[in-house]
């Protein structure tokens, strides 16, 4: 390996006193592979097999806790017991290697696919229209009655349970990317005047829930980390100075990290008092060395690497590039970083070692991502 790419092969200790053996995490990532009711799949296991083998944690998609929550088709369920045996095997492969095996606990809230729900709604903190995954026409989601709410916090429990039963070695709470518990969070989804408008409220419930089930039924070593979105286009929306208000109360909570959702793990912020500064730079410092941090975004070769533990963050997640190289990790390892695939290749189906219906997503520029058909474009 050359000499410069060391630290990102140092382990590092969670609070709880787990031991991670490098700096690599493997982001959550959805597939869309699951089986239609929400068990795991033939093909998730080897797809995730191989993307957790040189991880130091490996985080699982986004899995909903009740069904009410299913934002993505081929979604997986960590709901109910017939999901055991599936995640079980997923946990162990996930282990297989030495990585923390984690799965994300996730709730879709207003951004549920109205298609795949029981009752064939969504629902919010508060009534919201919006553009669900994949969907070309909006959906107007309901206001989620109390009774739901609570009835949502037991689920994150029992899902906890699940994980625990299921042989993982900890969960991540998915407070991010515009689904429920971000929704609580933010002042553009929730707009309730009862209790449940505290905008803290409900991601710290979240956490209580979860971490006493970890109290009751998990061993000191199981990891709870929380993922969040720093900034959101709407307005008025989740600010950079919500967020210190977020992050400062998570350090106060038993959780083992925290991990920013980011695009650029070097971008600034958008708007507000803290405009232009680094947002990795103002969560480290109000995160202010009590838990570590998972930063991540647009990591696509072993300089990048490099580059962004440079940020401080002391743990490093790889979302898009472990899709297009799972080779990535083991070919710094190995000294062979010029050998990295850092772009999609639509003519090859057989390259990126995917998942169909993920392929077929990346095919159709559903994500963003670099591309070798358009830089041969660009340099024509
Ligand atoms: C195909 C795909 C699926 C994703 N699924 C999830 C998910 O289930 N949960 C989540 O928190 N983020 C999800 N994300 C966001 C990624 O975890 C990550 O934050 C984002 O891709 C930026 O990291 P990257 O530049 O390394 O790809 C997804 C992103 C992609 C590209």
């Amino acid at each position: 390996m050359n000499e410069k790419y060391t630290p990102l092969f140092k382990s590092l200790k969670l609070p709880n006193g787990v031991e991670v053996k490098n700096r690599f995490v493997l982001a959550p990532l959805t597939h869309v592979s699951s089986n239609e009711d929400g068990t795991i799949s033939d093909i998730e296991i080897p797809y995730i097999e191989k993307r957790s083998k040189d991880v130091g944690i490996s985080i699982s998609a986004a899995s909903y806790v009740e069904p009410l929550g299913q934002a993505f088709p081929g979604q997986p369920s960590v709901s109910k017991d017939a999901d055991l045996p599936g995640l079980k095997k997923q946990a162990e492969v996930m282990k297989k290697n030495g990585a923390k095996a984690l799965i994300q606990i996730h709730h879709g809230g207003a951004m549920s696919l109205p298609g795949l729900t029981p009752t064939g709604e969504a629902a919010a903190p508060s009534e919201v229209e919006v553009r669900g995954f994949g969907q070309q026409e909006t959906h107007v989601a309901r206001e989620l009655t109390v009774e739901e709410i609570e009835h949502s916090i037991e689920s994150f429990a029992k899902a906890t349970k699940i994980a625990i039963d299921a042989g993982f070695d900890g969960i991540e709470i998915h407070g991010a990317n515009h689904y429920l518990i971000h929704q609580f969070f933010s002042p553009y989804y929730n707009r309730r005047e009862d209790a449940w408008g505290d905008h803290l409220k409900y991601p710290l419930a979240i956490i209580e829930a979860v971490t006493k089930v970890v109290r009751e039924h998990g061993t000191p070593d199981f990891i709870v980390g929380y993922r969040f979105s720093p900034e959101e286009v709407e307005s008025p929306g989740i600010s950079m100075e919500l967020t210190e208000k977020l992050v400062k109360a998570l350090t106060e909570q038993p959780l083992d990290y925290l991990h920013v959702s980011l695009m650029d793990i070097h971008s600034t912020t958008r708007d507000g008092r803290y405009k232009g500064e680094q947002r990795v730079k103002l969560l480290l410092e109000w995160i202010d060395g009590k838990l570590p941090l998972i930063g991540i975004g647009s990591i696509f070769t072993a300089e990048d690497a490099i580059k962004a533990l440079d940020t401080g963050a002391p743990l490093i997640a790889l979302g898009r590039e472990l899709l297009l190289d799972h080779e990535f990790v083991a070919k710094i390892e190995q000294g062979r970083e010029d050998e990295i695939v850092s772009e999609f290749d639509p003519e090859r189906t057989d390259l990126h070692e995917l998942p169909k219906p993920l392929w077929e997503q990346f095919n159709a520029k559903f994500y963003p991502l670099p591309r070798k058909d358009e830089k041969a474009t660009e340099t024509k």
